[in-house]
């Protein structure tokens, strides 16, 4: 087993962050404050502002994050005034010209959203997470998150056609193709780029909790165990815990102390837990959700 090192750090991640190491992180991933969309319990950014705000976080992030690591951005702009506000979009731009590479956008569906209706919209049921990179070459452990075939390929495996049996070359001449007779007989496929998950209802001390099966996907896809993992935003600490559970090393920062506490108790058993220290973790559960590295 290995011996796995979470360091929380209570304070603002734009001031936090300047302690950790250039190029030391494997995986950022986090969900800031979506503007001001929660201002009565943990404060904001106006939209208008917030490109502004996340540059010089941006800048730092990039600094940490190794040139084979990525960071995943869980966010969703808000409507302001009737529209989608563009302050995402203006984000990735922004990002871009600092130097970040724009590599994926993944879809969380929301899959349990009750029914809604505004006059001018239906219920939100989706968010963004935003993939950067610092390199084209990083690492990504695809196999960690294949699924389950399922029905669909057996009755669409069943009658193959002659294009099914020959390799299909791509429309758009990308030079990539597919040989869909390949996929006889495998039991497991690669996912797509839309994560159906349900939200978290499990009520642990934060208004804004996302659900533990979402780092959980990231985790696996873009780290092996031993690989360190970061959350600036750490609120109750949800990258955090899975993270540590599935052997990862952690930092996460979190502004408010009242969530840093709740983060603290999340991430058990903590030997050492005090703020701006090393607090060394000893693992009790062994993670057996999938045969990680
Ligand atoms: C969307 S919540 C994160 C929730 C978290 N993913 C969870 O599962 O609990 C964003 C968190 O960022 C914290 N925060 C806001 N500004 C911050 C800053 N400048 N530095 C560090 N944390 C900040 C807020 O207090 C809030 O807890």
């Amino acid at each position: 087993m290995k011996q796995v090192e979470a360091r929380l750090l209570l304070g603002d991640c734009r001031k936090e962050l300047k302690k950790l190491e250039d190029n030391s992180v494997d995986l950022i991933f986090t969900s800031p404050p979506y503007a001001d969309s929660r201002s009565h319990t943990y404060g904001g950014v106006r939209p208008d502002k917030y490109v502004e705000w996340f540059l010089p976080i941006s800048a730092e992030l990039l600094r940490v994050v190794k040139p084979t690591g990525t960071f995943v951005l869980n966010i969703k702009e808000k409507v302001v005034n009737g529209e989608r506000h563009t302050y995402v979009i203006e984000l990735i731009l922004e990002m871009r010209k600092q130097g970040w590479l724009w590599t994926e956008e993944f879809i969380w569906h929301k899959k349990n959203s009750y029914p809604g209706k505004w006059p001018n919209r239906f219920r939100d049921s989706w968010e963004r997470l935003l993939q950067f990179n610092k390199d084209r070459q990083f690492h990504m452990y695809q196999e960690e998150v294949m699924v389950p075939m399922g029905d669909w390929a057996n009755r669409r495996l069943r009658n193959l056609s002659e294009t099914d049996k020959v390799r299909d070359p791509s429309r758009v001449g990308s030079g990539f193709g597919k040989k869909i007779s390949n996929w006889v007989g495998r039991e497991k496929a690669f996912p797509t780029n839309v994560l159906h998950m349900a939200t978290e209802t499990k009520n642990r001390n934060h208004s804004a909790v996302f659900p533990e099966d979402l780092p959980e996907w990231f985790i696996k896809l873009f780290t092996k165990k031993g690989d360190l993992v970061l959350d600036p935003f750490m609120g109750s600490g949800t990258t955090i815990f899975v993270a540590q559970r599935m052997e990862r090393n952690v930092v996460g920062i979190e502004l408010l102390p009242e969530y840093f506490k709740a983060a603290q108790q999340n991430v058990k058993p903590v030997v050492e837990a005090r703020p701006a220290q090393l607090a060394l973790l000893e693992r009790k559960g062994k993670y057996e959700a999938g045969k990680s590295k």
